[in-house]
C-alpha cells in the first residue's frame, strides 16, 4: 500500500441506496437493571459541519428524580448519528469533567439517504463523575471542503437508572482523576510524541488505585502495524509505508517509573484499507475504542505522601530510539479508593522488575523480496506492602506478560503486501492473594493487501481480525470475556468522478460475564446488505426487524474515500 499519485479524488454527487443504511459495531447490549425508574435527559444536539477545533461544550446537570445524587444502579450514553453525503470517519472523544470516557469514531456516510447509527454505552463505572454538574465535551473534528459534504447530525443522550434493593447503587471509585489535558473547550486527550505528563496530588489515605488508559494511532500512526522498520524502508519504493516498524506499547511512568504497559489492539476505523469492507459492520472497537488497565496501587503509599507526582503517557516502538511518529490520542483516569480512616497510608514498594521498554528483535526472512519479523516481549513484576490508615496491611503484586510478533512481506515492487500480527499476554494483579485485576488477550490481526493496476488506483484485501480477551479492570468492575472475529474481503478503485468499492464481512462475537449474561451474534453482510443476523444469549433481543429491513436495501459503494497507510486522507 502505498503513497502514490493518488490526487484528490473528488466524489460526485450520486443516487445510491434507497433507504437509510443502518451502520453498526458488534457488541454486547449494555447490562441494565430492570423495573427501576429511569431519567433520560438530552445532554447534546449538534451538526457537526465543518467542526475543526470547536467541540461542542455543555453543562450536563444530574437529574434529581431517580433517587438522591450518585445512588443510581447504572448510567448510559446513547449516540445517535445522522449523516448523509461523503465524508472520512472522524475521531470522537467525550470528556466529561475532564475525563475522557468514551472514544468513538464515525462509520463513513452514504450519499442519497445517507446512514445512520446509535451506540449505548455503558459509562456507571464514572458514576462518581456523574454525581454533580459539570463540562461535557463532544469533540468530533469534521471537515467540509470540495468533494467533502458529509456532515454528521448527533444526538447524545445520558439515562441514569435508580437503584432499588434488586439493583443496589453501582461499585464506585471514591475519586477518579483525570490524566489528561484538562482543557475545557475540547477533547481532554493528548497528541504524543512527545510523552504527555501532568502532575496529579492524591489524597494521603489512598490506598488503591487503578489507571485505565485510552490510546489510538492517528495520522502517520493509524495504520501502525503496517510500519515498517527504519532499516527496511529504504528497499520499498517511496511512500510504500511509513517507518519507525510496527510494534507499539502505551506505557505509564510515574516520577519516570514504568508502572504498566500496554499492546494495544489495532482499531480500524471505517474508511481504512476498504472502507466497504466496514458497510454497514464497522470493525470491532470503532465505535468504542477498547481501554487499558494497570494496576498502580503499588505506588499508594509513594502516591499518597501529600505532594504532587508525575504522571507519564507515552507510546514507545521497537526502534533503537523508541521513538514513533504523529500521532497517538492519549489520556487516563485514576480510579482512587480511600481507607474510612483519614489516617495517611504507608508502606512502601518490595519488588521492582521493570525495563523501561519492551525486548525486541527485528529480522530478515526470506519469504519475500523485502520481508521481515519484528518481534517484542516484556514482563513486570512490581510488589508492594500497603498500610492503610486504619490499620490493614495488603501485599499487592502486580505482573505483565507480554508478547508481540509482526510479519511482512513486500512483492512485486512492493505491489502485493501482507502483514500477520498477533499480540498476546496475561496481565494480573493480586491484593492479599486474592484477583484484584485481571487482562488475558490474544489480538490477532492477518491482511493481504495486492494492487490491481500498475498505476496504483485499485487494490483487493483481505482482512481476519480477532478481539479475545478475559478482562476485570478493578475490583470496581465485573470480569467479562470478548471474543470477536471478523473476516472481511473486499475490492476499492479510484475513479474521476466516484470512487467505486466492494466488500463482504463475516463476524462472530461472544459475551459472557461472571454473572452469568451471555449473549452472541453471528452476522454477516456481502455489498452492504445483510445476509444473515443471528443472535443468542440471555442479553439478546429481538433484532429490530425496521432496522433489519433497512440495512436489507444496500446496493453498491459510490463516492467513498478510502484510507491508506503511508497517505492518511486522500481527498
Ligand atoms: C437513543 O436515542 C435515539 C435518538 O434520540 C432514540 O431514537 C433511541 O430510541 C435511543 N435508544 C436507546 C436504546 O435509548
Ligand atoms: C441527502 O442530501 C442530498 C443532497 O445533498 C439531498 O438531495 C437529499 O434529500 C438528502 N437526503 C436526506 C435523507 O436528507
Ligand atoms: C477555560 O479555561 C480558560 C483557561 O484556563 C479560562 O480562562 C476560562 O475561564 C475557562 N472557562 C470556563 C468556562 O471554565
Ligand atoms: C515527568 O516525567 C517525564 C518522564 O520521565 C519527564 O519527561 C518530565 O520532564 C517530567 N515532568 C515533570 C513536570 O516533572
Ligand atoms: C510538578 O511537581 C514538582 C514537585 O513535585 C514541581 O517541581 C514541578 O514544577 C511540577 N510541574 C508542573 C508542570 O507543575
Ligand atoms: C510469559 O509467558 C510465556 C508464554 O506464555 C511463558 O513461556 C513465560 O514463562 C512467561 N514468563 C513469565 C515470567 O511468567
Ligand atoms: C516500483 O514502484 C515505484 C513506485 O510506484 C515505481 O516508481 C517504479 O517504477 C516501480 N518499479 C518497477 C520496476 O516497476
Ligand atoms: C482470512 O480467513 C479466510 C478464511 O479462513 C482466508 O480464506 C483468508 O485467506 C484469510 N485472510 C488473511 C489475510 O489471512
Ligand atoms: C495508467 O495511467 C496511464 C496514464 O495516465 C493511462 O494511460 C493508463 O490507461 C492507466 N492504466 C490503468 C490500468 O489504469
Ligand atoms: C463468509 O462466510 C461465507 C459463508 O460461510 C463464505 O462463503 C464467505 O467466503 C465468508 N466471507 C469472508 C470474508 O470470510
Ligand atoms: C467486487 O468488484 C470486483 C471488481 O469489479 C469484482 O471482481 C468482484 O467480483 C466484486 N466482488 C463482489 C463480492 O461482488
Ligand atoms: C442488496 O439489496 C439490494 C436492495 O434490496 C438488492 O438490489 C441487491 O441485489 C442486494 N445485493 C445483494 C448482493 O444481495
Amino acid at each position: 500500500m502505498r503513497l502514490s499519485a493518488f490526487a484528490l479524488t473528488a466524489a460526485l454527487v450520486r443516487t445510491a441506496s434507497s433507504a437509510v443504511l443502518e451502520n453498526f459495531q458488534v457488541t454486547q447490549p449494555a447490562i441494565l437493571p430492570s423495573g427501576v425508574k429511569q431519567c433520560t435527559v438530552e445532554v447534546l444536539r449538534r451538526d457537526f459541519a465543518s467542526s475543526y477545533g470547536h467541540a461542542e461544550v455543555v453543562e450536563l446537570i444530574p437529574p434529581t428524580d431517580c433517587g438522591p445524587l450518585g445512588s443510581w444502579s447504572a448510567i448510559t450514553l446513547n449516540l445517535t448519528v445522522t449523516s448523509n453525503g461523503t465524508q472520512y470517519d472522524r475521531l470522537g472523544v467525550f470528556t466529561f469533567q475532564n475525563v475522557e470516557i468514551w472514544r468513538t469514531s464515525t462509520p463513513e456516510p452514504t450519499r442519497g439517504d445517507g446512514i445512520r447509527w446509535t451506540y449505548v454505552k455503558d459509562v456507571t463505572k464514572y458514576l462518581p463523575l456523574f454525581e454533580k454538574p459539570g463540562t461535557f465535551i463532544f469533540q468530533l473534528d469534521n471537515i467540509i471542503q470540495e468533494g467533502l459534504d458529509g456532515v454528521y447530525s448527533t444526538v447524545v443522550g445520558a439515562t441514569y437508572y435508580a437503584s432499588s434493593e434488586k439493583h443496589p447503587t453501582a461499585a464506585k471509585a471514591d475519586l477518579i482523576i483525570p490524566l489528561s489535558t484538562l482543557a475545557n473547550d475540547t477533547g481532554n486527550d493528548a497528541a504524543v510524541p512527545p510523552g504527555f505528563s501532568l502532575n496529579v496530588t492524591l489524597p494521603t489515605n489512598t490506598i488503591k488505585v487503578f489507571a485505565e488508559l485510552y490510546a489510538s494511532g492517528n495520522s502517520q500512526e493509524e495504520f501502525w502495524y503496517l510500519n515498517a522498520p527504519n532499516d527496511y524502508l529504504e528497499e520499498l519504493p517511496d511512500g510504500t509505508t511509513y517507518g519507525q516498524g510496527p510494534f507499539r506499547e502505551v506505557r505509564l511512568l510515574v516520577d519516570g517509573r514504568l508502572s504498566g504497559v500496554a499492546f494495544p489492539y489495532a482499531v480500524l476505523f471505517t474508511g481504512g484499507i476498504i472502507p466497504s469492507f466496514w458497510r454497514p459492520i464497522a470493525a470491532y472497537g470503532a465505535l468504542d475504542l477498547p481501554t487499558y488497565f494497570i494496576d498502580v496501587t503499588p505506588f499508594a503509599s509513594l502516591l499518597a505522601d501529600g505532594n504532587p507526582h508525575n504522571f507519564t503517557i507515552d507510546v514507545a516502538s521497537a526502534e533503537n530510539d523508541h521513538a514513533i511518529l504523529g500521532n497517538w490520542f492519549v489520556s487516563g483516569a485514576l480510579y482512587v479508593v480511600l481507607d474510612t480512616s483519614p489516617k495517611p497510608t504507608t508502606g512502601g514498594i518490595t519488588v521492582y522488575e521493570a525495563d523501561p521498554y519492551a525486548s525486541s528483535s527485528v529480522s530478515r526472512t526470506d519469504t519475500g523480496d523485502v520481508a521481515f519479523t519484528v518481534s517484542a516481549e516484556r514482563t513486570i513484576h512490581i510488589e508492594a506492602t500497603v498500610i492503610s490508615g486504619s490499620g490493614e496491611t495488603t501485599t499487592v503484586v502486580w505482573t505483565q506478560n507480554l508478547s508481540y510478533e509482526n510479519k511482512q512481506t513486500f512483492d512485486a515492487n512492493a505491489t502485493v503486501q501482507t502483514m500477520r500480527q498477533t499480540a498476546s499476554g496475561t496481565t494480573k494483579s493480586t491484593h492479599n492473594g486474592k484477583s484484584a485485576l485481571s487482562d488475558v488477550f490474544e489480538y490477532p490481526l492477518d491482511i493481504d493487501f495486492t494492487y490491481e493496476n500498475e498505476n496504483l488506483t485499485s487494490w483487493t484485501s483481505s482482512l481476519n481480525h480477532t478481539y479475545d480477551r478475559a478482562l476485570l479492570p478493578s475490583p470496581l468492575q465485573i470480569e467479562n470475556k470478548i471474543h470477536n472475529e471478523q473476516g472481511v474481503v473486499g475490492f476499492f478503485e479510484i475513479r474521476t468522478g466516484g470512487n467505486l468499492g466492494n466488500g463482504t464481512s463475516n463476524n462472530s462475537f461472544t459475551y459472557g460475564d461472571v454473572l452469568g449474561n451471555t449473549y452472541s451474534r453471528t452476522v454477516n453482510a456481502a455489498l452492504n446488505n445483510i445476509t444473515f443476523d443471528e443472535e443468542s444469549g440471555s442479553l439478546a433481543g429481538d433484532i429490530d426487524k425496521e432496522l433489519q429491513a433497512d440495512r436489507m436495501a444496500g446496493g453498491g459503494d459510490e463516492g467513498i474515500q478510502a484510507r491508506l497507510p503511508g497517505r492518511g486522507e486522500v481527498s
